[in-house]
């Protein structure tokens, strides 16, 4: 039976575009400005600083984004290599109108194709979920944090995203978990802990660690 609540999730998500909305707005400006991710695990050698990269889903052990530049745009498009997020997962790219980022029902992580700003029915809009902390006393990074190793990023982060459905039933805590890509056993990717979400064998992560990025922006044309 569907809330009342997630009815009117499913109203505001169906708003065309709603770019233009004060509303969005203000929750798109909200936490960090432009910025990368990484896994938060304190105290996990592995996982800790894995950096997050876009390839269809938010993966870990991935040390470029994925990207896509029109042909009649080539070679006209930026150069970044990273995923750049500003406020609450607003995702920094070139193409006009921009693209929205999301969580699947089953609690996969996306950005929707060049064009569209459709969230699929049972998802949850960038805009539900997500809390961001800022560190006012910033953890050291991990001993272990490999420096010199490009799947991750050491620096310090200025604080952290962590995830829970408005909708989960009485006991649910909701969390991020890194696990085996269901469609791909080679890729590990990051899931959001939602009502619908029944992965195994995944990691626990504490959060999404933010870092300022001052890089090449917006670093693609589309993710
Ligand atoms: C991108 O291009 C700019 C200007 O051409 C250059 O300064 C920069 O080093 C390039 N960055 C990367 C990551 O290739
Ligand atoms: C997990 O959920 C998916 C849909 O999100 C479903 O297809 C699958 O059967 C479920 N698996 C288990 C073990 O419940």
């Amino acid at each position: 039976m569907m809330s009342s609540l997630h009815l009117l999730l499913k109203a505001v998500a169906l708003l065309p575009i709603a770019l233009g909305s004060p509303y969005l707005q203000a929750h798109r400006k909200d936490g960090p400005g432009l910025h990368t991710l990484t896994a938060y695990v304190p105290g996990d050698k592995v996982y800790d600083g894995l950096k997050v990269e876009y390839g269809g889903y938010l993966n870990l052990f991935q040390e470029k984004t994925g990207q896509y530049c029109p042909t009649q745009v080539q070679p006209n498009c930026p150069n970044g290599t990273e995923l750049v997020f500003s406020g609450t997962f607003y995702p920094s790219s070139m193409v006009p109108g921009g693209q929205e980022f999301y969580v699947s029902g089953d609690g996969s992580t996306h950005i929707t194709v060049q064009h569209s700003h459709a969230f699929p029915p049972g998802s949850y809009p960038y805009y539900y979920g997500w809390t961001w902390t800022s560190f006012t006393n910033r953890p050291a990074p991990s001993a272990a944090c490999p420096t010199d190793d490009p799947l991750y990023n050491c620096d310090i982060p200025t604080g952290y995203f962590t995830f829970k459905a408005p909708d989960g039933p009485e006991g649910y805590e909701g969390g991020l978990k890194a696990c085996r890509n269901v469609y791909d056993e080679s890729v590990t990717s990051v899931y959001a802990v939602t009502p619908g979400f029944n992965l195994t064998g995944c990691v626990k992560m504490k959060g999404l660690a933010t870092h300022a990025y001052s890089g090449v922006n917006p670093p693609v044309w589309a993710y």
